[in-house]
């Protein structure tokens, strides 16, 4: 018997070009040159899957705009990095609940308090959110609503975030106290978030360059992490910018610390610290035209 092993051409130059300004406009995201062969074997991969030949054929049909979307959603998800775990930054996670108990303390928590996971991954880091958010209630007796909103491009991530089901490994990063009392095991090695906290959860796919289209909801926090920093230093101004304008006055963004340098917006003033990489909103009175 004779094995015949055709390896996968490679990508072009031009190729690889029209594939990174495809990413670029439609997520953000920006490779640079040596990631080609990433991208060479994850586009192969899934050409194979469906029996696709040419690279030129299967970009066609990624960009075929009455076609393509489910084509390209399963393609980016394989694409996009995805790395994310309970509890993952320590001190911006104390941060926020600073924040909270600070409105807690003030009495200012007559309204519901919104939070906004973006970029969320799997969903640890929404969860995180919102087991922080309920601890610090708990503690103080104080029975506010709260909310989470998770969103993130990827919809197979979206759809694992909304099963609240996760392995005994990634649930080794979470204090035990806060596993038990949260987590219940459905299946030997998978555990579910169990607790009544989960209605105060939702979870939606969802682009951040089309963030101005989202259901119009602003929020007390917003965090997002180990998100922009596969973006240009431009874009990552113009998400910020319009992320911000969903922030209460006196609402919080939280970013991953050193993700964006040199980010000025006269409706923001960022927090004096060096441990986390946090911005207040200012109120409208306070904000300098
Ligand atoms: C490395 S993960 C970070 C997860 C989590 N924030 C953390 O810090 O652990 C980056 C996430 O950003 C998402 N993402 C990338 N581009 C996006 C976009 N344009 N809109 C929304 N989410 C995006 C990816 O799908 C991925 O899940």
């Amino acid at each position: 018997m004779t094995w015949s092993l055709t390896s996968a051409p490679d990508l072009s130059e031009q190729e690889f070009s029209n594939w990174s300004k495809l990413l670029r406009e439609r997520v953000g995201i920006r490779l640079n040159p040596n990631q080609r062969q990433f991208l060479q074997s994850q586009v192969s991969m899934r050409m194979r899957e469906i029996g696709e030949e040419s690279f030129g054929d299967y970009f066609a049909r990624v960009c075929d705009a009455n076609n393509g979307h489910i084509e390209w959603s399963i393609l980016l998800d394989r694409l996009v990095v995805k790395e994310t775990s309970f509890f993952r930054h320590q001190p911006s996670l104390n941060f926020v609940c600073g924040y909270l108990q600070d409105k807690i303390v003030h009495k200012q928590l007559q309204e519901s308090f919104e939070i906004w996971s973006l970029g969320c991954a799997t969903g640890e880091e929404a969860y995180s959110l919102a087991m922080l958010a309920n601890e610090a209630l708990e503690l103080a007796k104080e029975d506010a609503y709260f909310g989470v909103l998770g969103t993130d491009i990827s919809r197979i991530a979206i759809s694992v975030a909304r099963t609240g089901q996760f392995s005994d490994r990634k649930l080794s990063f979470l204090p035990p106290p806060l596993r038990y009392k949260y987590f219940a095991e459905r299946k030997p090695g998978v555990f579910e978030f169990d607790h009544e906290l989960a209605d105060k959860m939702c979870f939606a796919c969802s682009n951040v360059l089309h963030a101005e289209e989202m259901p119009k909801l602003d929020f007390d926090t917003i965090y997002c992490q180990n998100m922009l920093v596969y973006f240009d230093p431009q874009l990552r101004h113009e998400v910020l910018d319009t992320i911000a304008k969903r922030l209460k006055p006196g609402g919080i963004l939280v970013i991953g610390l050193g993700e964006v340098t040199d980010w000025k917006n006269k409706t923001v003033e960022r927090v004096a610290r060096t441990d986390v990489q946090a911005y207040v909103k200012l109120d409208n009175k306070t904000v300098s035209m």
